[in-house]
């Protein structure tokens, strides 16, 4: 009891001492600060990150004044030799071994065989000195030597000698060399029998540190290494690159160019081209023969020559680019890989939607700054992949249907696969209408394009991708879902009238032909090659496409009542029920508390348990224990991995999808656990936003972070933007409920860590603005204004009294206060149908 008393005084002291309102800044613009899209079309680049071989003034490229100009010697093809009969020995020899079959020799003696695939290795890694002595039959002449070595074995610090006949005399030394060939002009000729390498620091890399010497030229050989610059355009961008050439050298020196959205992938080949997808244009890289006169070039999709020779892939999603000069072997009959090129500027045209602060209708704000980050990243990744769909810049493999032609669309990434899916709009398309409501003509060009393209069995295709074909099992129900969020979102029905039929003919024709009679749930069967959002095989009966069937069998009602189809309405409704009730019969796994991810067996999967607990399938019992075991289970530093196990391939337990995390977010904040949410927010947008090419997020995530599919995987996927919608929903507090925010709720989380938040969303009546405080002293204060035409339920947590514009509509003390306009739950209240105009709500 004493310590009880104690407790509460020490409580209510420290609740006293800090009892100001949390301050809501008063600057209704600081949400701008976080807007990461260019403010205007034409970019340069920010930086350069690292020149090699003979470039001059490359910072040209970015200050804007004056001119870079790259110069390779003509590549070399004949070398100095030692007279026969000389002979090399070393201070110690690696011997051989045998790789791919084939015996390889490291003998002293390969540094003077003038064959450069083979080489001189010491034997003694990291030990110095390493010592190679060269002896001729007779006394040879000298300006200097030569060193070539091997890129990983390139000898940092060494001297030269020379000998006289009975002394070493030093000849020339090298510090801090870097390049794999390495010159040492003597002060005057000098003749000798014999000449010493003493290496005393090598390169130190992954495989030991080794002195590696292909050849010890007796001569000085001109440094012919491909003159080239990386440069950084400071973030994620897409477009069309121009370079402006002032002048060149008139043997057409080739330019080769390779785009890159991260650095781990930045080498001589773009880390994605069409060629990557059977394109046959490109080798991977644009290739430019520069003319002598002045030129602006701009990249585009196509060939300088016969239609297959000097190509480049036009359009470019990356933040690196690479340029070089080099040829490629199939071009060398039209450019040199040698000569100079002088460049005035290099320049990108951003032919994205440009989401500048006066193009978003909807913000958000709060007292965490890297939620703030999150969202506006969110913004700018979908930003991204809003472009006009043009067959010179979509997707290669049979994507380019006329009837997308020159209309803007909702593509899935920035850099590939440049084709709108309908699953990605699912969450796209939320983070579209609550940014950058002009966009939303982009979502419907996409919807109503597919629903044109429905087969005759009333299967609607996910994408234009091989021609409307591209078999996935799940993506239709997201093209009910998504047809929904439109009506919600922007309140327009009329455009959804004409695709009523496409949604029956879905439901009611394709739906029963892939239904198990024996348990009514869906059933996957592999004869059809279906495949879903992860392109991985599951078949049978597996709980997400059956969650899924019912949240989108859940939103059909929902048109179909606006629609006044009230019998398709309750069928579907009704269908619902059946089928929620055959996921709990068949497919809940209590020795675990969780869904299991296919019927009879063991694994369980993201997908199916957060759109189960969404659709109200899983009780509340249920939503907590398989939302329990996801985070118990399924958690990494990179965000929650979207298999339990490794059972559907390997590595799948290791992946994050910020797509289905969406899911697995929002159902977390509707169970109220808004702190685990968080947690999960943080860990996966975290690991994303602090990896290069920082604020686009990925398509996917592996193993400790990385890009689950190397160079090809997108980093810029409008389907991870799930962070913006649930922030506005849950953190900001504000959803719409009926269509156009006809009806909306208020319901902050509150998390633990914030103390404020605001945020503003259009609607087609108006725009509504949404603040909150909460204070030490559990005072949670909303203050809203909301246009005529809208109704809000306003929910807070149940203290001790709840206010609305200084009325108390319900205490604790007086348990019949409140009356028809209140609903008290077990830890909730609800303020029901707050007429619109300006309103405060405390609950304190
Ligand atoms: C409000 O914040 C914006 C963005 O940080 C800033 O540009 C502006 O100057 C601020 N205005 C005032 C009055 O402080
Ligand atoms: C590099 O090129 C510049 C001209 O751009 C030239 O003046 C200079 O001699 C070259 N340097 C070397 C080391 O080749
Ligand atoms: C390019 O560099 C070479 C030396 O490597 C030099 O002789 C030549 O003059 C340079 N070209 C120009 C245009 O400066
Ligand atoms: C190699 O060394 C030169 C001279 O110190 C430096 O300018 C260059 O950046 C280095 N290159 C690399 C790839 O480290
Ligand atoms: C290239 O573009 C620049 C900038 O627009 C312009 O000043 C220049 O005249 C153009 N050069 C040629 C050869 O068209
Ligand atoms: C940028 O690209 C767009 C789309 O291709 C084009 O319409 C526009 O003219 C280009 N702008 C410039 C300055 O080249
Ligand atoms: C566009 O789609 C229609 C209908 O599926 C098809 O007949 C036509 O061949 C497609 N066009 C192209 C260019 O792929
Ligand atoms: C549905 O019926 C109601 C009542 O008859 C009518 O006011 C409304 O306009 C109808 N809606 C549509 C979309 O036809
Ligand atoms: C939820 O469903 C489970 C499994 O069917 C059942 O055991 C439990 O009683 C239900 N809980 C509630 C609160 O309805
Ligand atoms: C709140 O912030 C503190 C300090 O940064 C941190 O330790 C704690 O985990 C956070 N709590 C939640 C629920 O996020
Ligand atoms: C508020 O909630 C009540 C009870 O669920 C519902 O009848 C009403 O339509 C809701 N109003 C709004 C504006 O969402
Ligand atoms: C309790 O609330 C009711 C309804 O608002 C009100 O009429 C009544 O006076 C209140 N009683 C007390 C003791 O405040």
């Amino acid at each position: 009891m004493k310590l009880c008393y104690l407790g509460e005084a020490a409580a209510l002291l420290l609740s006293h001492s800090s009892l100001a309102r949390a301050a809501l800044p008063s600057n209704t613009t600081s949400w701008q600060q976080y807007v990461y899209a260019p403010s205007e079309r034409r970019l340069t680049p920010v930086a350069v990150l690292s020149t090699t071989g003979n470039v001059t003034n490359a910072e040209a490229l970015v200050s804007g004044s004056g001119i870079a100009t790259f110069n390779r010697t003509a590549v070399q093809t004949s070398f100095p030799s030692w007279p026969s009969g000389t002979t090399a020995q070393a201070s110690s020899e690696a011997g051989s071994n045998t790789v791919n079959g084939a015996t390889r020799t490291y003998y002293a003696n390969n540094a003077i065989d003038g064959d450069l695939t083979t080489f001189w290795n010491d034997a003694t890694a990291g030990e110095y000195p390493d010592t190679l002595t060269i002896t001729a039959p007779s006394a040879v002449t000298l300006d200097g030597v030569t060193l070539e070595s091997v890129s990983d074995g390139v000898p940092v610090d060494y001297t030269i000698e020379t000998w006289d006949g009975s002394n070493w005399n030093t000849a020339g030394s090298v510090t801090g060399n870097n390049g794999t060939r390495s010159r040492v002009a003597f002060d005057s000729q000098i003749s000798t029998t014999q000449v010493r390498l003493t290496v005393t620091q090598a390169q130190s890399l992954g495989n030991g540190e080794y002195s590696r010497v292909a050849e010890l030229w007796p001569g000085l050989v001109a440094d012919d290494s491909v003159a080239e610059a990386v440069l950084d355009f400071g973030q994620n961008v897409v477009g069309f690159l121009s370079i402006e050439f002032v002048g060149a050298s008139n043997n057409a020196p080739g330019i080769e160019l390779a785009f890159s959205e991260s650095l781990e992938y930045l080498t001589d080949t773009s880390d994605f081209t069409r060629s990557d997808n059977g394109d046959k244009i490109t080798q991977g890289t644009d290739h430019i023969a520069v003319p002598e006169a002045p030129t602006n070039w701009t990249d585009a999709l196509g060939c300088t020559y016969n239609g297959e020779q000097v190509c480049s892939d036009g359009l470019h999603g990356f933040r690196y680019l690479k340029i070089s000069i080099d040829t490629l072997a199939s071009d060398d009959k039209y450019s040199t890989p040698s000569g100079w090129v002088d460049i005035a500027s290099v320049s990108l045209n951003f032919t994205a939607y440009l989401g500048t602060p006066a193009s978003y209708s909807g913000w958000f704000e709060s007292s965490d700054t890297a939620l703030n980050q999150y969202w506006y990243a969110a913004a700018y990744t979908n930003e991204m992949t809003i472009d006009t769909f043009l067959l010179d810049t979509v997707d290669v493999r049979n994507t380019g249907n006329q009837t997308l032609e020159g209309k803007t669309v909702l593509f899935d990434g920035s850099k590939r696969d440049r084709d709108p899916y309908v699953g990605d709009i699912a969450v796209s398309g939320k983070t579209s209408y609550l940014s950058h409501q002009d966009t939303a003509g982009a979502v419907y060009n996409v919807l109503a394009d597919l629903g044109d393209h429905q087969s005759s069995n009333g299967w609607i295709p996910p994408a234009s991708l091989f021609n409307y074909g591209v078999n996935l099992f799940d993506y239709p129900f997201w093209w009910v879902v998504s047809f929904w969020d439109y009506i919600l979102y922007t309140g327009d029905v009329d455009p959804v009238r004409p695709y009523y039929g496409n949604l029956q003919n879905l439901l009611d024709n394709w739906v029963p032909t892939v239904t198990d009679s024996a348990t009514g749930l869906l059933n996957k069967s592999d004869s059809q090659g279906w495949g879903d959002y992860g392109f991985l095989s599951r078949y049978g009966i597996v709980t997400y496409y059956n969650a899924l069937y019912v949240l989108a069998l859940q939103d059909a009602a929902k048109i179909a009542n606006l629609l006044n189809e009230t019998s398709d309405a309750e069928k579907w409704l009704q269908q619902a029920d059946t089928i929620s009730q055959a996921i709990n019969d068949n497919l809940w796994d209590a020795s675990v508390g969780a869904y299991v991810d296919e019927l009879g067996g063991t694994r369980h999967a993201q997908d199916g348990n957060g759109i189960a607990v969404i659709a109200g399938i899983a009780n509340s019992t249920q939503a907590a224990s398989a939302l329990g075991y996801l985070a118990d289970n399924t958690a990494k530093f990179w965000g929650n991995a979207f298999m339990d196990d490794d059972s559907l391939g390997s590595g799948t337990s290791d992946r994050v999808y910020a797509f289905i995390s969406y899911f697995d977010l929002d159902a977390r904040f509707l169970i109220g656990d808004s702190d685990s949410a968080l947690d999960e927010i943080h860990r996966l947008y975290g690991t994303m936003i602090q990896s290069d090419p920082g604020i686009t997020f990925w398509e996917g995530v592996g193993t400790n972070g990385s890009a689950y599919e190397q160079a090809f995987t997108s980093r810029c996927h409008g389907w991870s933007t799930g962070v913006l919608p649930v922030l506005t929903h849950y953190v900001l507090g504000l959803k719409a409920t009926g269509p156009g925010y006809e009806t909306f709720s208020i319901q902050p989380a509150f998390p633990t860590n914030l103390t404020w938040a605001r945020g503003q969303e259009a609607t087609p009546h108006g725009d509504i603005y949404l603040e909150w405080t909460a204070d030490d002293d559990n005072t949670r204060t909303i203050t809203f204004s909301s246009p005529a035409g809208t109704l809000a339920n306003v929910t807070v947590p149940k203290a001790s009294s709840v206010s609305l514009d200084g009325d108390v509509l319900w205490s604790s003390s007086n348990q019949t206060s409140g009356g028809d306009g209140v609903a008290v739950g077990d830890n909730f209240v609800t303020l029901i149908d707050v007429a619109s105009g300006n309103h405060t709500v405390v609950s304190k």
